[in-house]
């Protein structure tokens, strides 16, 4: 039995679909239960999706997702790390989604086609390292802030440019954003104090980091 599956999206996921080009075809890596390329194959947003995992269960889990969906026959699953075995044909945007920075550079460094498409990132952990890899590879991006109750999720939406850019620490710490958006605020609110807390305890400890920390918080500070 065919069903619907645009419920079980979260918001953090759903904002990443709604930033895929429509009638294009989805790489999803790292898929688990492969909600995603579920979503955008039944509603319509994409004609053909690939996802892959790097472990059997997950890849189960989204063969499970596809059939009962009723969309397994315009997907194709890969088991292996990243995007080695994907042939990048036909794909328009590659979604990597719920993964640490590094493991993001590292999927996307053993990508020889990288350039060619449209890429929607969302690190769980060391974006400043994702930004500054970004920047220095010559992409161009925009980024949004989505919040699930007390959690931020960042989403990135990247394309190869080839202007490689120096980023400031406000920009490698906060992003590239939307200053008047509500939801970027609050993000920026919450690191705000943060980076705060931390300047304080740096220069308690006699540490001469402190102040580009205070630096920092001051720069958010200006913005908001
Ligand atoms: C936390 S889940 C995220 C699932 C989904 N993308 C999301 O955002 O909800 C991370 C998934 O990525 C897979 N994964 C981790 N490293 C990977 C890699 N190098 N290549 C492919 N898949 C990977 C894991 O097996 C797991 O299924």
């Amino acid at each position: 039995m065919k069903w619907r599956i645009r419920t079980m999206l979260t918001k953090r996921l759903a904002a990443c679909a709604a930033q895929v080009t429509p009638a294009g075809v989805v790489c999803d890596v790292g898929t688990d239960h492969a909600y995603l390329p579920a979503e955008l194959l039944q509603s319509g947003r994409c004609t053909r999706a690939v996802a892959t995992d790097i472990h059997a269960g997950p890849l189960e889990a989204a063969r499970r997702t596809l059939t009962e969906a009723g969309v397994l026959e315009q997907a194709e699953l890969f088991l292996c790390d990243g995007l080695e075995q994907v042939q990048p044909a036909g794909i328009t945007d590659v979604v990597i989604a719920g993964m640490g920075g590094e493991t993001i550079v590292h999927i996307l460094e053993n990508c020889p086609w990288r350039r060619q498409v449209h890429l929607i990132l969302q690190p769980m952990t060391k974006i400043p390292d994702l930004r500054l890899w970004l920047a220095q590879q010559g992409f161009g991006w925009s980024e949004q802030v989505v919040q699930e109750g007390e959690k931020f999720y960042v989403i990135l939406s990247a394309r190869h440019t080839g202007t490689v850019r120096i980023l400031s620490p406000l920009e490698q710490e906060i992003g590239c954003v939307d200053w008047q958006s509500e939801s970027v605020r609050r993000y920026a609110g919450w690191k705000q104090q943060r980076f705060q807390k931390l300047a304080q305890q740096l220069e308690q400890a006699g540490r001469a980091e402190a102040a580009d920390w205070a630096a920092l918080a001051q720069a958010i500070q200006e913005k908001l």
